[in-house]
């Protein structure tokens, strides 16, 4: 049988992410207070090791998933792409074959996203993707996690996307499909989300308004979302900011939306470009929980991925 692997939400479908919302729901109430590297009851992972592939920089993605694999009684490694065979140019495939006689998962963070479709195809464990160009499902489950916390329901949410149409933009939009909210994207021209990821919304009857004035986007929102203007390996050569400057979230935008509007963002942040400091450390910020979330969201994950959920 092929492995779970979580390429893109789409791999999972949405019932296989409610599932996977409920439980960190679940383990996450049930943990509160306890040491962050105490084991969750019964060690679902126990004896299980989790490679964490790295060819772009990470914080929270790295940090996360360690701790994930330790609360579920696991491990994790880390390889550095440069300084791993990777680097001196070994095959996607061959490194997927390898690794999968040494460890239970494969999570990997890097460009092209056929890197990790490549690794997937011939990987005999589950393979994750940790970020690459086109998506970031990772991130997108925690974010949803952040609204259920604090709206209860997710389908039939309203989320407003502000500024550069990216990897994080991409994985909402494919939620949104699955999961039956809306998202309006507000950005400038030539910076509109996947025209793929597009198409598949709105097979899935969820057509994706792209609008270019954020404050009316943004009004009556629960959700208002951004991310760098500049994600790793796009060059700022290009005027990027000047472009992007009318879609930055401040106080008006946030007063604009109105008070349930929460703040959303990936991280990390560029304060003073897309996003205030006011707005990030004010009341309508949800981007600390939303950082917390990688980590419960993804302990589920990682049980689903392992047929454990
Ligand atoms: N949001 C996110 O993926 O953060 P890192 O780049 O720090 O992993
Ligand atoms: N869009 C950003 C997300 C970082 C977590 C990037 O790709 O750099």
């Amino acid at each position: 049988m092929s492995p779970r692997h979580f390429i893109d939400l789409k791999d999972a479908g949405g019932d296989a992410i409610a599932a996977i919302l409920g439980d960190a729901m679940d383990r996450k109430g049930a943990r509160a207070g306890w040491p962050k590297g105490q084991v969750d009851g019964h060690s679902p992972l126990a004896g299980h090791v989790l490679a964490m592939i790295f060819e772009k920089n990470s914080t929270r993605t790295r940090v996360s998933f360690d701790m994930a694999m330790r609360q579920l009684g696991g491990s994790a490694l880390v390889l550095d792409g440069a300084s791993s065979q990777i680097g001196r140019g070994e095959s996607i495939a061959d490194t997927a074959r390898v690794l999968s006689r040494y460890v239970d998962a494969i999570m990997i963070r890097t460009d092209d996203h056929a890197k990790v479709v490549e690794m997937a195809n011939h990987a005999t464990v589950p393979v994750i993707n940790g970020l690459t160009d086109a998506s970031h499902p990772c991130q997108i489950l925690a974010d949803m996690l952040t609204l259920l916390e604090r709206k209860s329901k997710l389908a039939g949410s309203k989320w407003v996307w502000l500024g550069d149409g990216n990897n994080v933009c991409n994985s909402l939009i494919e939620a949104a499909g699955l999961m039956h909210f809306d998202v309006t994207v507000a950005c400038p021209e030539g910076f509109e989300p996947d025209a793929g990821v597009l198409a598949e919304a709105a097979a899935r009857g969820r057509t994706i308004p792209i609008v270019r004035d954020a404050a009316t986007a943004a009004k009556g929102a629960d959700v208002v979302a951004t991310d760098t203007w500049t994600s790793m390996g796009h060059s700022d050569s290009d005027n990027r900011g000047q472009a992007l400057a009318p879609f930055a979230v401040d106080d008006a935008l946030m007063a604009g939306a109105g008070a349930q509007a929460m703040f959303m963002h990936c991280l990390p942040a560029h304060r003073g470009e897309e996003v205030t400091d006011a707005v990030i450390d004010g009341p309508q910020s949800a981007v600390w929980d939303e950082a917390e979330n990688r980590l419960h969201a993804q302990k589920s994950l990682l049980l689903w991925c392992l047929g454990k959920l």
